[in-house]
């Protein structure tokens, strides 16, 4: 089982044109969607689950559709977190907080807060991130922080990024058949298995991510080491 499990969740607009409805049908239907993924980990042992949400990138798509996903997410929030709370959740952001309109950014910042304590399943939201500019903001700081050369090193960027003390991802999964890793986690999944399914986001149910599973339980990991044939 991956301790830490990624999900590139694409596909919400196919799937909602292949019906015949708006785009934000789609992402709503992505939406009932995570609730079913979210139970499944928990259930399965998952200790933490990163979200790509929204990238920086997604900020360029029409004003109609980035204030829709805007709107969804305040309702997920207003809507879930109780639940979530109660269930031992620990809600975390990855991303540009300060991208987000000041009432969604309240509303994430305190869903954070208050479920800080929890340990059952840290679930990371990626809600305006980007990978390079993860790696970006983690340069400046560093020099902002006046750190000579000779301490920098891949355990100090590590604590530089926004999944500092997290393990880096098991398994990244991308729905809707396209294979691309889309700027998501790039220095985090430098070692990680992924997966591809054609399936559409709203369609990537229990069963779905079964397979995905079952298919990690498959993979030899290396770590670019040889395995020794056991004696
Ligand atoms: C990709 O589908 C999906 C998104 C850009 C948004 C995902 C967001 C949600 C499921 C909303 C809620 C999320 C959280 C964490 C509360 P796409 O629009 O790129 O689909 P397409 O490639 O078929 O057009």
């Amino acid at each position: 089982m991956p301790e830490h499990l990624a999900i590139i969740m694409d596909g919400n607009g196919r799937w909602a044109r292949a019906r015949g409805l708006p785009r934000i049908a789609g992402h709503r239907a992505g939406t009932e969607n995570l609730r079913r993924i979210l139970t499944a980990c928990t259930e399965f042992g998952i200790k933490v689950l990163t979200l790509y949400a929204f990238s920086t990138e997604n900020w360029g798509r029409s004003p109609t559709e980035v204030r829709g996903l805007m709107n969804i997410l305040e309702s997920v929030i207003d809507r879930e977190l109780d639940e979530l709370h109660a269930n031992g959740v620990q809600i975390r952001h990855v991303g540009r907080i300060e991208d987000l309109d000041p009432r969604l950014r309240q509303k994430v910042e305190q869903a954070v807060a208050r479920t800080r304590g929890n340990d059952r399943l840290i679930l990371n939201v990626a809600l305006s991130y980007g990978g390079r500019d993860e790696i970006v903001n983690a340069v400046r700081r560093i020099v902002a922080d006046g750190i000579p050369p000779e301490r920098i090193d891949e355990v100090l960027i590590g604590y530089y990024m926004y999944t500092a003390g997290l393990p880096d991802p098991d398994l990244v999964v991308r729905t809707s058949g396209e294979m691309r890793i889309s700027n998501f986690l790039i220095w985090q999944a430098a070692y990680s298995e992924f997966y591809f399914t054609p399936a559409y986001w709203p369609d990537f149910d229990e069963e779905e991510l079964r397979k995905a599973l079952f298919h990690y339980a498959q993979r030899e990991r290396r770590f670019g080491l040889v395995v020794q044939p056991s004696a």
